[in-house]
């Protein structure tokens, strides 16, 4: 990991759950990085008690949705660090709704999942490979994916409405965006997915997950790093994490 030491991380969703753990673990490593979420005052929170860490967090008010939040907060970012090395395109929500329900309220769920777990990467995505190509130097994209990007479980009684679907345009999204880095010449940025089956965090943490087999935010983060650590002429693009008896 000592070739990001020092480096610029950017991870969306960094308030809860996966990118909290990831965000802790860049600066236990000692890589800087921009926290986003809409409620940045929970990434200034846990900040403020990492203690002594090598790299700095920096918590930033964002909503990956929202196009002129986004190019603000990069602007920002350009202004104050000059680049970024990694992008952790995390932020991702997912309601227990029906696509064919009635309803304004259903409507507005449906469309901010796919505004934030679709158009927000492509928002941050462009924003930051901006940034990655004027560095000149390394850089990483990680999407934070599902299984449900890959194929469809079936859970009974339970939609994944157009949670799965988000997912898998994300699929979709991470080739298309590996391969029109190829045919612009660039071979230092890398995209990755991460794909986890089910992770214990605030998004599911009402529902009986204890009775599921889960894992811990920090196994993904612990993922992110294995994807960092890979040589610059190698490129994980999938990697699946699961829970040891996950039956769906
Ligand atoms: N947990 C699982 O079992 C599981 C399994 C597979 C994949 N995943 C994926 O992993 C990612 C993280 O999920 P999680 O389980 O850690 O969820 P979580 O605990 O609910 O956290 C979601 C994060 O996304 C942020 N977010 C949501 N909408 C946002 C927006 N419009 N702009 C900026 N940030 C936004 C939230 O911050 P604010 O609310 O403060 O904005 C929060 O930090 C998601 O992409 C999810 O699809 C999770």
């Amino acid at each position: 990991m000592e070739k990001w030491v020092g480096k610029v991380a950017v991870v969306t969703g960094a308030s809860a759950g996966i990118g909290e753990a990831i965000t802790k673990d860049f600066a236990k490593l000692g890589i800087n990085v921009i926290g986003l979420a809409r409620r940045s005052e929970k990434i200034e929170k846990f900040a403020s008690s990492l203690g002594e860490v090598l790299g700095i967090v920096y918590a930033k008010a964002c909503d990956v949705s929202d196009l002129k939040s986004v190019k603000e907060t990069f602007k920002w970012i350009e202004e104050t660090f000059g680049t970024v090395n990694i992008l952790i395109n995390n932020a991702g929500v997912g309601y227990g709704v029906k696509i064919l329900d009635e309803g304004d309220d259903v409507t507005e769920k449906l469309t901010e999942t796919i505004d934030t777990n679709f158009t927000g990467v492509i928002n941050c995505t462009r924003e930051a490979v901006r940034l990655m190509k004027l560095s000149g130097d390394y850089g990483m994209v990680i999407n934070i994916n599902d299984i449900c990007g890959h194929y469809l479980p079936s859970f009974e009684e339970e939609s994944l409405n157009v949670y799965a679907p988000t997912k898998f345009a994300l699929t979709a999204l991470s080739e298309v965006l590996r391969r029109e880095l190829i045919e612009q010449g660039n071979d230092l940025i890398r995209v990755s997915s991460i794909n986890p089956g089910t992770v214990k965090t605030e998004d599911n943490d009402d529902q009986d997950i204890e009775e599921l087999p889960h894992i811990k935010p920090e196994i993904i983060s612990d993922g992110v790093q294995y994807l960092l650590k890979q040589p610059p002429n190698v490129n994980i693009t999938q990697l699946t994490m699961r829970p040891v008896g996950e039956k769906f």
